[in-house]
């Protein structure tokens, strides 16, 4: 079954054409993996499927039917979730507070006082259960890796029911152990199959670890649409590094 599909989508920024009719598809259950150099236009369709930019043509469609996201929070309401882990998190706050931001549990009601001790064992149960492994649900979330912080912001995501994880380069910065985390959670969440993810990234391997499918975008536009078990790190390659010499002979030529 399809969760979700773009057709034709275009965005441009002034004179910057970021966006040129660009239509993905993604199964449920899926993770689909988006490939591409600086600027292709990555982050931007990411930024239009949470609902944070407008596009300026084309449509998206949510299990089949059109919806025209208003804003990030229509988006999330939609079940489609961005994670973002600096953005997603408090760092003053603990672990298990982190998994329930605005949407804390309370005793006697919602004007209630908080209910830690639930708050705290549901955290715990939700975290063993997906395998993040953190030191302690009562330390400050300044006090994690990014790898850690990411895995929490993954797992809150999930906890939270979102259908559809858009995640945008959650490696970047990161060292190979670290990466490893985040790898091995979206792997697990595959396995599980109720969630259906995009990952942008910038690393092959990483890619090719995790993804069902991948599609590369260059200059705005998607290039190339494959399964991973139909295509290799090889191809890829040399599809960018044509891409390379044909931008190294536009510019030698003017
Ligand atoms: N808010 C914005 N205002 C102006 N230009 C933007 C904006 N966001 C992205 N762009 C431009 O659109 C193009 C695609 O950017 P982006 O989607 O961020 O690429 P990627 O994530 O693949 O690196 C780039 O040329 C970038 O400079
Ligand atoms: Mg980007």
């Amino acid at each position: 079954m399809e969760a979700l599909r773009t057709e034709n989508l275009s965005k441009a920024f002034g004179r910057v054409v970021a966006l040129k009719k660009a239509s993905v598809r993604l199964e449920q259950g899926e993770v689909l993996g988006l490939l591409g150099d600086n600027g292709a236009g990555k982050s931007t369709l990411m930024k239009i499927l949470t609902g944070f930019h407008r596009p300026d043509s084309g449509r998206i469609l949510l299990r089949g039917q059109e919806v025209h996201l208003r804003s990030v929070s229509h988006a999330r309401a939609l079940g489609i979730e961005p994670v973002y882990q600096d953005l997603a998190l408090i760092n003053e706050l603990n672990v298990y507070r982190n998994m329930f931001l605005q949407r804390e549990i309370r005793s006697w009601g919602p004007l209630g006082i908080l209910n830690d001790s639930l708050m705290r064992s549901k955290a715990k149960e939700h975290l063993t259960a997906m395998r993040v492994n953190i030191p302690s649900l009562d330390v400050q979330i300044s006090k994690l890796s990014g790898g850690q912080r990411q895995a929490i912001a993954v797992a809150r995501s999930v906890f939270s029911d979102a259908k559809i994880l858009l995640l945008d380069e959650p490696t970047a910065a990161m060292g190979v152990k670290e990466s490893a985390i985040i790898l091995d959670l979206i792997r697990r969440l595959k396995d599980k199959g109720e969630v259906s993810i995009i990952v942008v990234a910038h690393n092959y391997a990483q890619i090719f670890d995790v993804c069902d499918r991948i599609n590369l975008l260059q200059n705005g536009e998607i290039s190339f649409n494959s399964r991973t078990s139909d295509t290799s790190i090889e191809e890829l390659t040399r599809l960018v590094v044509d891409e390379y010499r044909a931008a190294r002979e536009r510019v030698t030529n003017t």
